[in-house]
């Protein structure tokens, strides 16, 4: 069997542009549902998604979806799956799930009951009793939503959002994948400058820079399913020279990070040599009420302090207000801020053109877009 249903999940908020991923990468029809969305493909599909997916968490195989009210018809529907060709013998099966708007709603017990069903199957299979389970890891992960259970089989392992690169972490650091969710929702464009002046450890800045030189998200990182024998054995290899061909030349860039900490700025260099783009970005520290640039046009897209994790509330007011302030005397620069303070806009002294929801670390968000015109 060489095809699936792919699940494949995103964080709230960013659905809508993991779907525009999808088919941009070739799949004509995905459908999103409750913070996931699915489309249908092959071993290779799934070997090219995790390689070439920015935006999204992870991809599962839907291994199947059946009613269950009961720990009974749990186990039975579990038991039923197509299981026996998927798992080797010494598999390393780990179970992880959730339960909302159903009668079974203890997660530990729906663990226990999936994992001996799924164990209950190999005992058949393999005629032994006692796995020893020090092979290759399967993550099963169940949901139960309205009596219904869904079982999938995460392809990924880490989230998608650790491409390899990141090796140790800064203060309040975006993921990856909402970096990459940011700049797909701003007017970024690997030709026009391109600024984050609240850099950190460089993620926003070094996923661009990445976009640009064409370097797929997963090319520094394995995946679970390349270890699994029931899987197309070439599709990761596939997958990675598909990568390897799409790589653009090296080439110095328009884009520049900076922050006000030269740690941070440390850090943000070391993660650029990791990712391969450290000679395609200018990285200054540089404090932003000093910005300014030559250029007539640009973008920014920039995760700034909230006042949470960061700075007082206090000190985050006065610094937007600069910001502001800076912002006003560039000529066509459009920005895209993400921060979770109420009053972002009341302080930088504008509205914005467009807001959306979206959440930092569980922290609501808003992402603030003031969008320009790019010029020649
Ligand atoms: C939320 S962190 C950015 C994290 C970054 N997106 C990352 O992934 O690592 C905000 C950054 O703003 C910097 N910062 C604070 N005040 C600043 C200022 N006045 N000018 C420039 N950077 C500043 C901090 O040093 C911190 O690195």
């Amino acid at each position: 069997m060489d095809n699936y249903e792919i699940t494949v999940t995103a964080a709230s908020g960013i659905e809508g542009v993991v779907k525009k991923e999808l088919k941009s990468l070739g799949f004509a029809d995905p459908k999103a549902f409750d913070g996931s969305i699915t489309v249908r493909g092959s071993s290779v599909d799934v070997a090219r998604l995790n390689m070439f997916l920015r935006c999204a968490d992870r991809v599962y195989i839907t291994i199947g979806k059946f009613n269950a009210s009961s720990f009974d018809e749990l186990f039975d529907g579990v038991s039923a799956l197509p299981l026996a060709d998927i798992f080797p013998f010494n598999a390393r099966i780990v179970v992880n799930g959730k339960c909302r708007k159903s009668r079974l709603f203890a997660v530990s017990s729906c663990q226990s009951v999936i994992k001996k069903a799924i164990l209950g199957v190999l005992q058949k299979k393999y005629k032994r009793k006692v796995f020893p389970e020090n092979g290759e890891i399967y993550r099963v992960e169940f949901v139960i939503s309205n009596d219904v259970a869904s079982i999938y089989l995460n392809t990924s392992g880490d989230g998608l959002h650790k491409r390899g690169w990141r090796d140790l972490v800064g203060d309040a650091p975006i993921k990856e994948t909402l970096a990459c969710a940011l700049l797909a929702l701003s007017d970024f464009s690997p030709d026009r400058p391109f600024c984050d002046p609240f850099c950190g450890s460089g993620t926003i800045i070094i996923e661009a820079a990445r976009i640009a030189l064409g370097i797929a998200p997963g090319r520094d990182r394995s995946f679970d399913f390349s270890k699994w024998d029931f899987f197309d054995s070439s599709a990761y290899s596939l997958a990675f020279q598909e990568a390897k061909d799409n790589e653009l030349p090296f080439r110095k860039l328009p884009f520049s990070g900076f922050d006000i900490n030269p740690d941070a700025l440390s850090l943000a260099r070391r993660h650029a040599a990791r990712a391969g783009v450290a000679d395609s970005i200018d990285f200054r520290v540089r404090d932003v009420r000093s910005f300014s640039s030559s250029e007539k046009s640009g973008c920014i897209v920039t995760n700034p302090p909230y006042g949470e994790r960061l700075l007082s509330p206090r000190d985050v007011a006065s610094l937007y207000s600069d910001f502001g302030s800076v912002w006003k005397k560039l000529d066509n620069w459009s920005l895209f801020v993400i921060s979770s303070f109420p009053s972002f806009e009341k302080y930088f002294g504008k509205k914005a053109d467009k807001t959306r929801k979206l959440f930092n670390s569980g922290i609501e968000c808003h992402l603030f877009s003031y969008f320009r015109k790019p010029t020649d």
